[in-house]
């Protein structure tokens, strides 16, 4: 018999499908240069902080030593802005990896997951990967009135079974850029067993504006189950050095220490993260330009007959009614680069993030 690898993966792996990051970007930047409108990975166009970029050039001299294990000026930092205790923080290399070892660390074949609908898509292979059953529930319909395709906590709760050890909620979620009040959580959170962890996914917090939408950092306390992730790629414009944390109970942070990698932030990322939290003028125009350009595609889209969902990220998620593939590959023809949702199960959608005025512009245009 010939060597076959895949044979030899454990069957969990095996199963797997891999989170598809979307197309090659290198080859088209150059291919298309200057033109291309980067409208599929929900970056911040706004690029990074100033003071963040002389933090990292900075720290560019002490690479010949590994970097500081625990973080410690950014977890210091970062206490103090949540009012949390610096050992409730666990960084990770982008807040993609603590998902997936969340899963790792509480899931498993008899330690089942849940997640909705439309979630972001790191939750079901967080599951798959640690090979525990995953229980998706249905999302709440078109027609909702707040969150048309967002999470439907009550469907979630009714459907909650003893097996279940993790939940999965974004908040606001991608794809769908909806989002779940905080009076809503705690009263979803009521409803959950101490033994389930629950974990709030806010990777698009810093840009949660709408009345009622709030962090559930401060359910912390009154909820040691409760775990919160957060990230520095999105308003903070930081994807690029993959830097995220997780907020939890100290007793859950340090369960997961046993498995996080010790040098898994490098001290490019933690110079920059720690310089952009005290550049307050810069997040808050970050925040300011996102929500501007975002309400103008909005109007824009809905100007022309195109449904867009109700969002509180730097997304939009267009419902075209018909199938979004031959568009997609059209916008890409002319080096829009925008996300379809086929693989969510959206096919009539696609996910265009807010670039800048400029790549907003070339996308309304070509469309
Ligand atoms: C909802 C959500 N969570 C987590 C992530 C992962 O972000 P990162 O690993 O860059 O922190 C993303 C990235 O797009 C996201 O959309």
């Amino acid at each position: 018999m010939s060597f076959d690898p895949e044979r030899l993966a454990q069957p969990a792996i095996r199963r797997l499908r891999a989170y598809d990051p979307g197309h090659d970007l290198p080859r088209l930047r150059t291919r298309f240069g200057a033109v291309l409108a980067e409208l599929g990975s929900n970056e911040n166009a706004l690029g990074p902080s100033p003071a963040a970029l002389e933090a990292a050039h900075a720290a560019l001299s002490e690479t010949y030593r590994y970097p500081d294990p625990r973080c410690g000026a950014l977890r210091e930092a970062l206490a103090q802005q949540h009012g949390v205790t610096p050992d409730q923080l666990v960084f990770g290399n982008g807040s993609h990896e603590l998902l997936m070892q969340l899963a790792q660390i509480f899931a498993g074949a008899d330690a089942a997951v849940m997640h909705a609908q439309f979630g972001f898509a790191v939750f079901p292979i967080a599951a798959a990967a640690a090979g525990a059953p995953a229980v998706c529930v249905p999302a709440l319909p078109r027609t909702h009135p707040t969150a048309p395709l967002g999470h439907d906590l009550d469907a979630m709760a009714d459907a909650l079974r003893e097996d279940v050890r993790l939940i999965y909620l974004a908040n606001p979620n991608n794809p769908t850029g909806t989002w779940f009040t905080h009076a809503a959580l705690e009263a979803f959170l009521q409803r959950v067993p101490r033994d389930t962890l629950v974990v709030v996914d806010e990777a698009y917090g810093e840009y949660m504006q709408a009345p009622g939408l709030d962090t559930a950092i401060a359910l912390l306390d009154a909820h040691p189950n409760l775990i919160v992730t957060r990230s520095f790629s999105k308003a903070y414009a930081l994807a690029g050095l993959r830097i995220g944390y997780l907020l939890a109970h100290a007793s859950v942070a340090a369960v997961f220490e046993r498995l996080r990698e010790s040098f898994n932030i490098n001290q490019v990322a933690q110079a920059a993260a720690r310089a952009v939290l005290d550049d307050a003028a810069y997040l808050q125009s970050a925040i300011d330009i996102n929500a501007a350009e975002r309400a103008r595609m909005e109007r824009t889209l809905s100007e022309r007959g195109f449904a867009t969902l109700p969002s509180q990220t730097n997304f939009l998620l267009l419902d075209l009614g018909e199938d979004a593939q031959v568009l997609e590959q059209r916008l890409f023809d002319q080096a829009v680069i925008v996300r379809p949702m086929g693989g969510y199960g959206l096919p009539h959608t696609l996910r265009v993030s807010v670039g800048s005025r400029a790549e907003n512009d070339r996308f309304l245009e070509t469309l």
